[in-house]
């Protein structure tokens, strides 16, 4: 099959391509580097043709509320517009566990747009919920950093690595669409400030983390099980300790 990653020069987008590529697919790394830019339009029909499944594995280059929400409204109803004319037949798209929980923060309130011009949308479709990267970690902590304290709540987070995420991606994508939401989500469950404690210490970090059960996520307020996915989801293997030493 044709399989166009929208997003194919990111984190996970990068790791995707060589495992569809391993397992026979012609993978298209899509994005404003290659000439297609979803917000756009630019070069999105080029890309689309012959395609059987668009993975949109993108992420806003600003966090700003304004700009997250039209960054994912807008590329979104740019993609599922072009897929249609093109004749693709499942758009799978990468999302986060507990999105419908985080609306408070105005990158959660984009990702719930995405997700509902999706399902709302006549196109096949798979949306794939991740729990937080590990590689995402240290952003946690910079965004909940004042001064040299780390200010988090002791809420319950089951990370994983973003290998296991893309491997679960590529599995979807060459699967037949499931028009719903299947979650992912790693080996172990930690408390948020001890997992950013962990991880600080790996590095040399000095920074304090403190426990604070009224500390904001990205904006949300955290109650214990916000982060962490149903009994369903599909586990990743690798444990945060292995990678870390990696
Ligand atoms: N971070 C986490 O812990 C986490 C957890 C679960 C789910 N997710 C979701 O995972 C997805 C991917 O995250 P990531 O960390 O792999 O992303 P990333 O490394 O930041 O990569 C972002 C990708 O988006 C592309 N992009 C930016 N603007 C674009 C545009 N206008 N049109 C097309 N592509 C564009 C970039 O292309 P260029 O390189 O060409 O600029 C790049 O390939 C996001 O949707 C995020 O919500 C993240």
């Amino acid at each position: 099959m044709k399989i166009v990653i929208i997003g194919g020069s990111g984190l996970v987008g990068s790791k995707l391509i060589p495992i569809l590529r391993d397992s026979g697919h012609q993978a298209l790394a899509a994005s404003p580097k290659s000439g297609v830019n979803a917000l756009t339009g630019e070069g999105l029909a080029e890309a689309l043709e012959g395609a059987s499944v668009v993975v949109d594995v993108s992420n806003s280059p600003s966090f700003e509320e304004t700009a997250v929400l039209r960054f994912f409204e807008t590329s979104t109803r740019n993609l599922l517009a072009a897929e249609a004319a093109a004749g693709v037949g499942h758009h799978v798209a990468l999302s986060i566990v507990g999105t419908e929980r985080l609306g408070e923060s105005g990158y959660f309130r984009a990702k719930i747009a995405q997700e509902k011009l999706i399902r709302e949308g006549s196109l096949p479709y798979t949306i794939v919920r991740a729990t937080q990267f590990f590689e995402f970690v240290e952003s946690i902590a910079d965004a909940a950093t004042d001064g040299e304290t780390v200010r988090l709540a002791p809420a319950l987070i089951q990370p994983m690595a973003s290998d296991d995420v893309a491997s679960a991606v590529a599995a979807v994508a060459v699967g037949s669409p499931l028009n719903q939401t299947v979650e992912v989500a790693g080996p172990e469950v930690f408390r948020l400030d001890e997992l950013i404690r962990r991880a600080l210490e790996a590095r040399g970090d000095r920074r304090k983390v403190v426990a604070d059960p009224s500390a904001r996520y990205f904006g949300a307020e955290l109650s214990e099980r916000t982060l962490t996915p149903g009994s369903g989801a599909r586990l990743g293997g690798t444990r945060f300790e292995d990678w870390l030493r990696r």
